[in-house]
């Protein structure tokens, strides 16, 4: 899909205002929202923390006093991230692991915990619009390993180290709006495979998850899926560069579409909802998108069976 296509996409669901920094200036100076976030003592697992939202988020959460842990694929962007993250606060803890191997990811996730002592917030931010059709080493197709199986493989192992107090996060995106839930199809094959409509079923899929997760779990730990609106990232820059020319004068800036994630962190708020600047937000805008509990029971069991081989 063309960048075109996806701003046409936006604009008929009528959230350019909301997905922009437009939107963030005007709800950020809204009487009840926090500037003053205290994550004092939280042991945070944050994915993707090298580049862009989760390096803003991994700062500001440092800042606030959390205890962070950040992955990435590459050693020296780690290090790199940790050196502009700790002129916030203590040095966070990196591991290197991609997303894409859940072998790697369980590993991951063990090192996390043990490094920590345990683990209060878990959040899935890592993720990358490929526009190329790749294979994992586990043999699944890349943009539905890394935004759908990893965050699924570190929510199930989470779930017993966070307890009923613990959050878990999921940074997804508004580009799922415009995908029905297809069990089936959210992991493309090679004949038809599209990086922006992959992308937006897998961004969908995460929000479904995250409902579905919340029923599961009623009480607790707090389940929340968020949209950090359009954010001016190398992610951005790399994979949509028509996008970004178009769009630059209102894309927010990478701390400006954390915060939702930062204030989820630090916020005790009702279960399975979907987030954008502090408000939970509709999970459909288009009629034809709409989607039964039993579709998603359908997907969550799907992803359970892929991920069990890795549960240790
Ligand atoms: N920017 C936006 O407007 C926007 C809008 C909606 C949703 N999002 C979502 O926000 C999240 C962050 O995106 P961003 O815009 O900040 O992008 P970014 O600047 O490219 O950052 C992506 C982060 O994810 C990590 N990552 C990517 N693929 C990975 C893999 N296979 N294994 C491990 N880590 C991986 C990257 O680490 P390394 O490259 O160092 O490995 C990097 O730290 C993503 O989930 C994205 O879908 C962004």
């Amino acid at each position: 899909m063309r960048p075109e296509r996806v701003i046409d996409a936006a604009l008929e669901a009528t959230v350019v205002g909301g997905f922009s920094s437009i939107g963030y200036a005007v709800r950020s100076r809204l009487n009840d929202w926090d500037h003053d976030l205290d994550l004092t003592g939280q042991r945070i697992l944050l994915t993707g923390g090298t580049s862009g939202i989760g390096l803003a988020a991994a700062r500001e959460m440092t800042a606030a006093g959390a205890k962070v842990v950040i992955t990435g694929r590459d050693e020296s962007r780690l290090r790199s991230a940790a050196t502009k993250i700790a002129a916030a606060g203590p040095r966070p803890i990196t591991l290197a692991a991609d997303s894409a191997d859940l072998e790697a990811v369980a590993g991951m996730f063990q090192r996390a915990t043990d490094s920590h002592g345990g683990l209060d917030v878990l959040v899935n931010n890592a993720g990358a619009l490929t526009h190329t059709y790749t294979r994992t080493p586990q043999g699944f197709e890349q943009t539905y390993a890394v935004h759908v199986l990893a965050p699924f493989l570190l929510t199930r192992l989470s779930i017993p180290v966070v307890g009923t107090s613990g959050k878990v996060i999921t940074v997804s995106s508004g580009g799922m709006y415009t995908q029905k839930l297809d069990p089936a199809a959210v992991e493309m094959n090679a004949a038809d495979y599209d990086g922006v409509n992959s992308y937006a079923k897998a961004k969908r899929a995460q929000v479904v998850l995250n409902e579905a997760w919340a029923r599961h779990y009623p009480r607790g730990p707090m389940f929340a899926a968020m949209h950090p609106g359009w954010a001016d990232t190398p992610g951005v820059q790399d994979s949509l560069p028509g996008f970004r020319r178009l769009t630059a004068p209102i894309l927010r800036t990478a701390e400006q579409g954390a915060d939702t994630m930062v204030w989820l962190a630090a916020s005790e708020v009702d279960s399975g909802r979907f987030w954008l600047d502090r408000r939970a937000r509709s999970t459909v805008r288009l009629p034809w998108t709409r989607y039964s509990d039993a579709a998603v029971e359908d997907l969550f069991e799907q992803v359970q069976a892929q991920t069990d081989p890795y549960v240790p």
